[in-house]
């Protein structure tokens, strides 16, 4: 007899505010008709993520992609802009948009960010900023970066787009560089269905930042910049400002489960996970896992489909490397033996389903799932 397959269970899955309360929201928009155009509920919703993140200033946006373009253009970067590959490709899709030339170095094997030992030996005289990525939430090598940034004068710009929350030594990580953008995608630990920001640390940035987001528009007659559109608006906000109520209990349900997987899979041979650093406080956004085939016996795609059978819909983030994309595969900095870390781990990765709705059983079999498949003959 076949056995009963579970429902599909994709990587993540919305935590979403009750729909009682949004409603109530709802209704206040309606009665007040505003809609979008830095409303109140985005102007509360700044303040109150300020105050969250611990940062001087937040700038709302429609998604953290225009974040990231917009926060790029308000630093006047242009020419070469150094990167990581291994992230998802919007990181340098704003480059691009901007007219900038990515240069792709290879990522740290500990932290899967940016290694800044690989920095200087890529920079030209072209250079003007670097843009490393938080990846799944894992700080960066801050302080390494920021000494090669002074050292050359390059501007600091940091994807933050996982880090929502993040903290080291007790500081927001969003604090690093001289920028941070954050997404609120649907697919994020905080979300507002789609959105972003760009995090930064005086008035006057933040000004800048908020007339770019409204086709740079001063006032009614003075337009100072050739801005975007890219506003949050009042709905999103709205829902976003639900979703701040009870972010410290999902992110304190995903610990919880990134333990329990752990557990599970610490004696699974040929499967990594990643060890947490004693004094960061991260937002388990993501389960990653590393698949050695040499240990474990079987390939990294062979355990993701046969998850699939079984309806476990992981997600192979980040394979292919933004590198390997075509509109980035010709660049001289692409190759893959000029990125031999980020080709060897965007080979091995699994994201688990990591969410806050996902059942300990679904865990548990997902763990021996992986665990039989180790030892099925082929
Ligand atoms: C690392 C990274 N950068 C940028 C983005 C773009 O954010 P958004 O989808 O909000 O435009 C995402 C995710 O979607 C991301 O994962």
């Amino acid at each position: 007899m076949q056995s009963k397959k579970n429902p599909k269970v994709f990587v993540t899955r919305p935590h979403m505010p009750p729909l009682d309360s949004f409603n109530h929201l709802l209704k206040e928009i309606w009665s007040t008709k505003v809609l979008t155009n830095n409303g109140p509920f985005v102007t509360t919703l700044e303040n109150q993520l300020a105050d969250y993140l611990e940062v001087p200033h937040i700038s709302l946006y429609s998604n953290g992609t225009l974040a990231l373009i917009a926060a790029l253009h308000a630093l006047n970067i242009e020419g070469e802009v150094i990167t990581t590959p291994y992230s998802f490709v919007a990181t340098s899709h704003a480059l691009w948009w901007n007219n900038i030339k990515p240069i792709f170095v290879d990522i740290d094997p500990d932290t899967f960010c940016l290694d800044p030992g690989k920095i200087e030996e890529a920079i030209t005289e072209k250079t003007t900023a670097i843009l490393p990525v938080h990846v799944y939430g894992r700080p960066c090598k801050a302080a390494q970066i920021q000494r090669i940034a002074q050292k050359h004068g390059l501007k600091v710009i940091y994807d933050a787009a996982h880090a929502f929350g993040v903290k080291q030594g007790g500081q927001s990580v969003l604090l690093e560089g001289d920028l941070s953008i954050l997404s609120f995608h649907a697919t994020k630990v905080y979300n507002t269905i789609e959105g972003g920001a760009v995090v930064c640390r005086t008035a006057e940035m933040k000004n800048k930042l908020s007339q770019l987001r409204n086709f740079g528009f001063v006032n009614e007659v003075r337009v100072l910049r050739p801005g975007i559109n890219a506003k949050m608006n009042e709905l999103q906000a709205a829902y976003g400002l639900l979703q701040l109520e009870t972010i410290d209990q999902q992110i304190a349900n995903r610990k919880q489960k990134t333990l329990l997987y752990k557990s599970l899979l610490k004696d699974v041979a040929g499967i990594r996970c990643y060890e947490d650093l004693e004094n960061v406080q991260y937002n388990y956004g993501y389960f990653p896992i590393l698949v050695e085939s040499a240990v474990y016996g079987k390939e990294r795609d062979a355990l993701y489909y046969y998850l699939q059978q079984k309806n476990i819909f992981g997600r192979r983030y980040f394979y292919p490397l933004i590198s390997e994309f075509e509109p980035y595969n010709q660049l001289p900095s692409s190759s893959t033996g000029n990125l031999p870390i980020a080709y060897d781990i965007s080979r091995k990765v699994i994201c688990l389903p990591m969410y806050f709705e996902l059942e300990d059983k679904l865990i548990i079999e997902i763990c021996t799932s992986i665990a039989d498949f180790s030892v099925q003959n082929s």
